[in-house]
């Protein structure tokens, strides 16, 4: 097997808020399955994300809570790498935008840009509050959304239906620091000039043919209004320094940096492991794979601003992959910690473990349309798929064995219709995994699980223990052999179970080999010890989270 270079980029959360588990479900989960996966078939993986710290929508909640911008920001990046660390989600850096070293890799970026033509001066308008007696940034102004009409749409964005937005687009716009109406005045600013690089877009674009369809055609739909220059600097003080003097008073805007943030990272992660050139495999070796797991609100800035920006810097790799998932929404709404609405990670790891929320989440992942998360239903999965399917076999295997107190010799069953099932089943889930299909990939699992129980009910252990020991041998070395085939399918979505479960068979190799010795005949050492898993009670789960 070729093996391959693979980046993998994962949004960097706003370090303003909670990780809720629509959060997750968007773009972490899936990036560490597939990190994990391409990991066990052998590619060399980078995966980075980090912390996005500048911009408004730290300084909003900072002026909540009565805080600075930086406070805020430190708490959240801590809190943060400690839900990634809970749930399992194990980058190789999760650098910061507030590291001097970032602030150095964008205004290279900038002054790049600005060299090569890809970034002028110009001006713009702006919301001005009078009351306040400055430019507001665009997340400061609040109205009604002109497409969809929701009422609380931002300057930048509306939460509701996803488009950017202008302030002066919005209706009724409003200051939410004075309530007053702001006026639009003339200030100065940089521009990206997305125009000069709409054909190069637009070409590229159209070779993306693998790409998720709702990818590629919310891309096309936004590049189909034609590209305009875009304002890249802000009037605030919350950010990376504009490098050229009398632009004092602005800063970059923290969309044009932050998506810098994944070359931050992996510089950093490259000269933190004394291999300070590595970054530059991924992101100049053609061969390499960079891949860019977000959530759809991202798709416009990832599919058109992130390439443009790096086609006018030159000679890096554009994204191979935008794998942006749509959303998880609790009871038909979209997650939102701050109107209330659904779990944090944090209250959901409370009352279940990594393993069981991971493998929930995996199982409804939002990959191809909205799905609901519900409590009910997590107890549901878990208790009747990861517990009764799989779990549940290997306690049936390992307990007989242990009953009688057996020594299972290995035997070929290289040629079993069993074992080629697994090993067919196990290649079909490579390919669901290569192409970043990570719901399909579980729901091959469960089937090869569901397969598996099949296959030991028919053995009927309990008869030929008595009556034919060779047979009985040969039928628990297969049950053993697609056990192990599972936990090592498993690994990505569920890590500590499955090593757990690894451990407990005794297989002579770490999982992190099992994919390319999945025909070894080797022996298992059983080992007497628990299943990792305990079924999950619904009226307790709902206690521990209301707690
Ligand atoms: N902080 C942004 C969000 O949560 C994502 C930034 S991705 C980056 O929506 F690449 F720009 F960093
Ligand atoms: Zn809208």
């Amino acid at each position: 097997m070729v093996h391959i270079k693979v980046l993998i980029n994962c949004a960097l959360p706003y370090a303003n808020g909670p990780l809720h588990i629509g959060h997750i479900a968007g773009a972490y989960l899936g990036a560490d399955v597939f990190a994990r996966y391409n990991r066990l078939i052998g590619n060399q993986v980078l995966y980075v994300s980090g912390s996005d710290e500048y911009g408004t929508p730290i300084t909003v909640r900072a002026e909540k809570e009565g805080k600075t911008p930086r406070e805020i920001a430190d708490r959240y990046y801590e809190e943060h790498l400690e839900t990634f660390r809970n749930l399992n989600i194990n980058f190789d850096i999760f650098m910061r935008t507030t590291w001097p070293e970032h602030s150095e890799n964008a205004q290279d970026f900038f002054l790049k840009l600005l060299d090569a033509g890809y970034i002028d001066k110009g001006t713009m308008i702006a919301p001005f509050c009078r009351k306040i007696g400055r430019f507001m940034p665009d997340r400061y102004i609040e109205g009604t959304c002109p497409y969809c009409h929701y009422p609380k749409a931002r300057g930048d964005q509306c939460d509701n239906c996803g488009r950017t937005l202008d302030p002066q687009d919005l209706i009724d716009p409003k200051c939410i620091l004075s309530g007053e109406t702001p006026e639009f005045r003339e200030t100065d600013h940089f521009f990206l000039r997305l125009d000069l690089l709409e054909d190069r877009l637009k070409e590229w674009i159209s070779t993306r043919s693998s790409w998720k369809p709702n990818v590629v055609a919310y891309t096309q739909n936004f590049i189909a209004g034609g590209l305009k220059k875009r304002p890249i600097t802000r009037d605030i003080d919350w950010g990376v320094k504009i490098p050229l003097q009398g632009y004092e008073t602005k800063r970059i805007y923290v969309w044009f940096e932050a998506l810098i943030g994944y070359i931050t990272g992996a510089k950093e992660y490259s000269k933190r492991i004394g291999n300070p050139d590595l970054w530059k495999e991924f992101y100049f070796d053609p061969e390499a794979r960079n891949y860019y797991f977000i959530g759809k609100d991202n798709i416009p800035f990832h599919a058109i601003i992130w390439p443009a920006m790096l086609m006018g810097y030159g000679s890096f790799n554009l994204p191979y992959d935008i794998p942006a998932n749509e959303y998880l929404t609790f009871k038909g709404q979209q997650f939102s910690k701050s109107r209330g609405i659904g779990y944090s990670v944090d209250d959901l790891l409370k009352a279940v473990s990594a393993d069981y929320l991971r493998y929930y989440v995996a199982s409804i992942l939002p990959e191809t349309g909205d799905s609901d998360f519900s409590i009910e239903e997590l107890v549901n999965t878990v208790n009747s798929d990861l517990i009764d399917k799989y779990g549940n076999l290997v306690y049936r295997v390992v307990s007989f064995i242990d009953k009688y107190d057996l020594k299972v010799e290995p035997v070929d069953i290289s040629k079993d219709e069993e074992f080629l099932y697994a090993i067919h089943s196990f290649q079909a889930f490579s390919d669901e995994l290569s192409s970043v299909h990570i719901k399909k990939g579980l729901s091959i699992w469960l089937d090869l699980a569901i397969y598996a129980n099949g296959f030991f009910n028919r053995s009927e252990p309990w008869k030929t223990v008595k009556i034919d020991r060779n047979r009985l041998n040969h039928d628990l070395y297969l049950s053993l052999k697609i056990i192990e085939i599972l936990t090592a399918m498993a690994y990505p979505y569920i890590p500590a179970s499955s090593e757990r479960m690894w451990d407990l068979l005794g297989i002579p190799f770490r999982i992190g080999e099992s994919y390319n010795r999945l025909n070894e005949m080797h022996t298992f050492d059983v080992r007497r010890g628990s299943i990792p898993f305990v079924k999950l009670d619904l009226e307790s789960v709902k206690a521990k989270l209301n707690n």
